[in-house]
């Protein structure tokens, strides 16, 4: 992997993306969807080693969300069909490169086949250390402070239900909440992402189509972010 860079900046030690836009990135160039999907993996897989290049420690992406089951089936087994590639072609790359991936959201609504590899994946880059690549599929931020509260419920805590209490039950509280969060493809909106975790998150938002996102603007997206001053309600 290349050298790390700008260590005297102020890195975003945690960096969510919104990966949107594939859709009209094909329709764009008279293509189906699904090869904005397909297009969308591979800048996905640039984005992982430009990130940790730039020195982000934890990258999260939004790949599947808990409403996106509303699209016609044809797309769906697209999505399915990628995420099978995704786990067997790029594992192997991303654990020569030190990186440990987890995947987030209710998982046991995929097939088998896919759960076993998601299995696997983990079980495999468990031990790496250079960068965590968080993967957020069938994940919705409101579903999972229901399954939080309903984890609580299951086991309840014999007092009051406080902040920590609840974060304790989230799908992975051992995460440090997103400090950035980028949503590329021109809308300006959370989609149910990191609803509890990025309560204080700086945004970026750029025009940009996900399978054209790349160093530069990611680069630009830490400059912004790198400007900023984050108060969390101090004066
Ligand atoms: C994001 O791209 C990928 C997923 C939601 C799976 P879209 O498919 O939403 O692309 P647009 O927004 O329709 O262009
Ligand atoms: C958000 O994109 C979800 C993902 C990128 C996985 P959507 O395309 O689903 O969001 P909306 O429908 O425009 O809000
Ligand atoms: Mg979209």
């Amino acid at each position: 992997m290349a050298e790390r860079t700008n260590r005297d900046k102020k890195i975003p030690l945690h960096t969510g993306i919104i990966m949107d836009g594939n859709g009209r990135w094909a329709l764009s160039r008279g293509m189906p969807r699904a090869l904005g999907h397909k297009a969308g993996m591979e800048a996905l897989e640039k984005t992982v080693d430009n990130a940790h290049s730039l020195g982000i420690r934890y990258l999260s992406l939004y790949a599947f969300s808990t409403e996106n089951w509303k699209r016609v089936p044809v797309e769906i087994e697209a999505l399915m069909g990628l995420f099978r590639l995704y786990l067997k072609n790029k594992i192997e790359k991303l654990h020569s490169r030190g990186a440990r991936i987890r995947f987030v959201g209710k998982l046991e609504a995929f097939a088998p086949d896919i759960l076993e590899g998601v299995r696997y994946a983990e079980e495999y880059t468990g031990g790496n250390t250079e960068i965590d690549i968080i993967i957020c599929v069938n994940y919705g931020g409101r579903q999972e402070i229901v399954d939080a509260v309903n984890r609580l419920m299951v086991d309840p805590p014999g007092g009051p239900v406080t902040e920590e209490l609840l974060r304790s039950r989230l799908y992975a509280p051992d995460i440090p909440d997103p400090d950035l969060l980028i949503r590329t493809g021109g809308e300006f909106r959370m989609s149910n992402f990191w609803l509890w975790e990025g309560a204080y998150s700086e945004y970026y938002f750029t025009d940009t189509y996900w399978p054209d996102f790349g160093m530069k603007e990611l680069e630009r997206a830490l400059e912004s972010y790198a400007g900023r001053e984050r108060r969390y309600g101090a004066a």
